[in-house]
């Protein structure tokens, strides 16, 4: 089994070096989903999913399969997925209402609340000798909501869920919050597959704004209004050196910009939304603060796996499905209180950004993809070579008008190493749950390392 030392040295962040054997290596892959998936809060669902008593949404924590229901007196409860007998799923379709969930394969039958409620021949087969009062879903232990996003976490070590999103509720909020009645989802949830390691998408979406004057470059030409449509040169419209990126202590990230209230490559230049988000300006000061509603969200991060992009009204959820294979399920989110036309050219926009459809997705996906490719299974020579992860070191300040730790600049890798850190902490501290705190960086010496080979 790999030593608590071997996996320490792949994570050296005081000097900004990660060795790609986290990206590849299937041990390591299948101690994170117990370690840090298994300790960690993870979203399940938004509240707007499920209003009524039985609905329902199927969804996964890391590699377990968990349903959550709305209860009959309002409460969210999330259970594993499994029957008790020998395992089936007992709820095969995605989301939907029901009384019950009966599995299809002997007929266990559980209600809503996860009771073991019908077992067929319970009197003549088992001789009522079955205790079902001991054979009920397993329910997952924690449960908690903020803002109508549902979060679980199955260690009851770990902090409250609202210590554990600590200062990145001002980024949530600026998203899930900005109008009276929060946000509901609109259309259905989109799934894809990137044959990559969940970590290579997560840790871009937490810290990584510094591709998209590369990666995007051909979509933003799409996006961009007319008088920037088609042309090569519009980086310089990226709100680099006027952009922060914040990072949490405990894994969390966001970039944004302090002075763009609507970031046009996400909006897709559709006049209707520019007019709507002109008019909401004054409600979203009036909640938020003057210094928040000015600012333009890019990108959102909670650890591990939850990102949003608030621009497109867009949130992505990443499910591990093997050491080089994430699935990534892509909601869209709209502000209750608008207008159904801007839910829908919202819904439009958001397909067309991201999701299997959207370009932006495509890009990314094509990057991770041929990064799995690169590694997985092969180059024992480039394994040995750590990854740069030294950008922004030693530059971390704060604002009194922004919360936390931060870099003035938007592209920076400051949210990487704190995604790293945090996930390196829970990987090797496995007595207990590792408290973080917040960690002065020093500059990089320059000097690179050799990584130790696995
Ligand atoms: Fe579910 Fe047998 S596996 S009833
Ligand atoms: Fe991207």
């Amino acid at each position: 089994m790999i030593s608590n030392a071997l996996l320490e040295s792949y994570v050296d962040t005081d000097n900004g070096l990660i060795s790609p054997n986290i990206f590849s290596s299937q041990e390591i892959y299948e101690l994170e989903l117990t370690r840090v998936f298994g300790r960690s809060w993870l979203f399940l669902a938004h509240e707007s999913q499920i209003p009524k008593p039985g609905d329902y949404f199927s969804t996964y924590m890391g590699a377990d399969p968990v349903i959550v229901v709305r209860q009959k007196d309002g409460s969210i409860k999330a259970f594993l997925n499994y029957c008790r007998h020998r395992g089936m799923p007992v709820c095969r379709s995605d989301q939907g209402n029901a009384k019950a969930f009966s599995c299809t394969y002997h007929g266990w039958s559980y209600d809503v609340t996860g009771k073991l409620v019908s077992v067929p021949n319970l009197n003549d087969a088992y001789k009522n000798q079955l205790d079902t009062s001991k054979w009920g879903l397993k329910q997952v232990p924690r449960l908690e909501t903020y803002r109508g996003i549902v979060f679980g976490c199955f260690d009851e070590a770990v902090p409250s869920l609202d210590e554990y999103l600590g200062d990145m509720k001002f980024h949530i909020d600026h998203m899930w919050d900005r109008r009276e009645g929060g946000v509901e989802l609109v259309g259905g949830v989109s799934k894809h597959r990137i044959s990559a390691n969940w970590k290579l998408a997560a840790e871009q979406l937490t810290s990584d704004s510094y591709h998209a004057q590369i990666t995007h470059l051909s979509s933003f030409g799409v996006y961009a209004p007319p008088e920037l449509a088609g042309r090569r040169d519009i980086s310089h419209t990226f709100p680099g050196d006027r952009g922060r990126q914040f990072n949490s202590p405990f894994g969390h990230g966001a970039g944004f910009d302090p002075e763009m209230a609507i970031p046009w490559v996400s909006i897709g230049g559709d006049p209707m939304l520019d007019a709507y988000e002109q008019s909401i300006r004054p409600e979203r000061e009036a909640r938020l603060g003057a210094d928040r509603a000015k600012m333009g969200s890019l990108h959102a991060s909670i650890f591990p796996s939850f990102s949003w992009l608030s621009g497109s009204r867009t949130c992505r959820v990443l499910h591990p499905k093997g050491l080089n294979e994430v699935e990534i399920w892509v909601f869209c989110f709209v502000d209750k209180a608008a207008p159904e036309e801007v839910k829908n050219a919202t819904r439009r926009t958001g397909q067309g950004v991201s999701g299997p459809a959207g370009l932006i997705d495509q890009d990314d996906g094509e990057n991770w993809a041929l990064i799995g490719k690169s590694l997985v299974g092969r180059g024992p020579q480039m394994h040995k070579l750590p990854f740069n992860y030294q950008m922004g070191m030693g530059q971390g300040v704060t604002d009194p008008t922004f919360p936390g730790q931060m870099v003035p600049h938007l592209y920076s890798e400051l949210a990487a190493r704190s995604f790293h850190r945090r996930w390196r902490d829970l990987m090797t501290i496995t007595d207990r749950w590792p408290m973080p705190t917040e960690v002065t960086e020093k500059r990089p010496n320059g000097a690179a390392k050799e990584g130790r080979q696995q």
